[in-house]
């Protein structure tokens, strides 16, 4: 695999994640060890796969099919470098002082659409709010130095395996 090759998805990353991603190009995954890792690293506290876990974070339970492995390992060594526009989130503050936070989905002049906690679709109407902020950094931890190149390598594996059956 050529990193040069993929000069877009690496500009942004620090030296230090670059090294780690270059040492973890040559690592082999153990699917069965990665899932155990998804539970003991605390991933399963954030995301959901198939019927368990938690929707704070996206769900992956096709993440396999969306993404490469090289992306699978940048979003865990380094999630603030990039996050895709369809996982910034949003903070809504309503004028009553009551707060919602979502996964962004859409908004314009007249109204904000976003996926709640409970994956519940709403439009929360500009009129109604004090304000919103759109979160873009901080949402997910980074591992870099939290997990061994070669757990990481698991989870990419594991990760990697994740499609929607045909
Ligand atoms: C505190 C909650 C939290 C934890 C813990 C967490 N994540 Fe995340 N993760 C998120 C959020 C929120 C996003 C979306 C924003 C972003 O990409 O940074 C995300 C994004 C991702 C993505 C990118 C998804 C995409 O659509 O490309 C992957 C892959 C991922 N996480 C894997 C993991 C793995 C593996 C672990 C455990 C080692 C983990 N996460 C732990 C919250 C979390």
């Amino acid at each position: 695999m050529m990193v040069a090759a993929n000069a877009h998805t690496f500009s942004r990353a620090a030296a230090v994640g670059l090294l780690a991603l270059a040492q973890l190009l040559g690592q082999s995954g153990d699917l069965a060890r990665g899932k155990a890792l998804f539970q003991s690293g605390g991933c399963v506290n954030c995301h959901r796969i198939g019927d368990a876990g938690s929707r704070v974070g996206p769900n992956l339970s096709d993440i396999g099919d969306r993404r490469e492995a090289e992306r699978l390992q940048q979003s865990i060594l380094a999630p603030d470098d990039e996050v895709i526009p369809e996982n910034r989130y949003v903070n809504v503050t309503m004028k009553d002082g009551t707060t919602v936070r979502g996964r962004l989905l859409n908004h314009d002049g007249l109204s904000v659409q976003l996926m709640d906690s409970k994956e519940q679709l709403r439009s929360i109407e500009i009129s109604k709010m004090k304000g919103y902020a759109i979160v873009t950094k901080g949402l997910m931890p980074s591992f870099q130095g939290k997990l061994s190149a070669q757990d990481i390598a698991h989870l990419v594996t594991y990760l990697g395996s994740l499609k929607t059956p045909e």
